[in-house]
């Protein structure tokens, strides 16, 4: 039917659905900015500046790519088990955590329906709750951009189903403590705790998924392992979750591509260990240094990028300055963060590059 028109069809909530605000690959950054793409220093998307380990570069080669892969993940989620010390019956392997969280929603959120953000945070809980239809709470983080448990007690109602705890906090660096996260799990929601950034502040409360059935772990293998390009992430949950997860799944959810580099980097947990402690380093270092900028305050982080707040209109000087260098940081669309940008933490020559533009950015104001 050639006349036949999309619109009517689609779930009326969608047709004005604001898509999520994702990273441009560096091809696109190349060509908007007219930089060759070697030259870009692509500090956006909080990925691994050391990349890959080399024992998951190998495991690429010989796939057996004409076979799907194993819906069970046994293999994947054994490595998992040996990795965390949680038995796999608590364990489900996604294309990326962001795949975790669509399955949190397809399984338990209907229309209508509310949820927890506890903003500034990471923007897919918000976007998938939009495409569930359902309700978003923002219950804003206090100056500090710690929880605010008075605003989340405000915002929890009969229709609230789940609240999104993210630590090390995306894009402000902070952790949630442990003490708050038990207290929300006396209430009678779903809490997920987004771990992305785990190995970077070493914190957890994956013990709390035992006996709480209504605790969710994220993990991915997309930062410290340097595989982001390949989607793995996986969620920690009390079993009665594992089974539902496992049943509404894609079955072929995981590539024997990422399979087989996730293995790989469990093999090699100390060499990417030493590229995570670099990158903490590095971080800590880049934190003082650019404390030191008048007008500029870089939040303290436990992830593996760092928050900087500028005065006035400071903020969109200096990101012009680095982009027209060639460096990609990420900047925010929000009332709260208009002068923020977030820095991934890049090779030392690429940080002290970065350090060097805003301080003659800011020099020259
Ligand atoms: C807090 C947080 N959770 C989840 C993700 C998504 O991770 P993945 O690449 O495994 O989908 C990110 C990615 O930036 C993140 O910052």
């Amino acid at each position: 039917m050639k006349n036949f028109n999309i619109n009517k069809i689609i779930r009326p909530h969608l047709l004005s659905l604001k898509t999520y605000d994702a990273v441009n690959p560096p091809d696109l950054l190349s060509k908007k900015s007219g930089i060759p793409e070697n030259d870009l220093i692509k500090l956006n998307g909080n990925e691994n500046p050391y990349g890959a380990s080399p024992k998951a570069i190998a495991a690429l080669k010989n796939l057996p790519m004409h076979l799907y892969p194993d819906p069970d993940q046994i293999k994947i989620r054994n490595a998992i088990s040996k990795y965390t010390g949680l038995p796999i019956d608590n364990i489900v392997a996604g294309a990326g955590a962001d795949e975790i969280i669509d399955l949190i929603f397809r399984i338990f959120i209907s229309p209508g329906d509310s949820i927890l953000d506890c903003s500034p945070t990471f923007g897919m809980y918000s976007f998938c709750a939009k495409i569930a239809g359902a309700d978003v709470k923002f219950a804003e983080r206090d100056s500090k951009y710690d929880l605010d448990i008075n605003e989340i007690e405000k915002n929890i109602n009969k229709k609230t189903k789940l609240i999104f705890i993210t630590s090390p906090n995306n894009p402000t660096g902070n952790l949630v403590s442990y003490e708050h996260i038990k207290y929300l799990l006396k209430k009678e929601i779903l809490v997920v705790v987004d771990e992305a950034y785990f190995e970077f502040s070493k914190s957890s409360v994956q013990n709390l998924v035992l006996d709480h059935p209504n605790l969710i772990v994220l993990r991915t293998m997309s930062k410290w392992a340097g595989l982001a390009g390949l989607r793995i992430g996986y969620g920690l949950m009390h079993s009665s979750a594992t089974k539902y997860l496992m049943e509404i799944k894609p079955p072929y959810n995981i590539n024997v591509a990422a399979e087989a580099a996730l293995l790989a980097s469990f093999e090699d947990v100390s060499l990417l260990q030493k590229n995570v402690d670099m990158i903490i380093e590095n971080r800590d270092w880049m934190n003082i240094e650019l404390n030191k900028i008048n007008n500029l305050t870089a939040y303290p982080s436990f992830g593996n990028y760092i928050l900087c707040e500028f005065t006035k209109n400071y903020s969109k000087t200096v990101y012009g300055e680095l982009e027209e260098n060639g460096i990609f940081v990420r900047k925010f669309n929000t009332e709260r963060l208009k002068n923020s940008f977030r820095i991934s933490i890049g090779t030392e020559v690429q940080n002290k590059k970065v350090l060097q533009i805003i301080q003659k950015a800011m020099n020259h104001e």
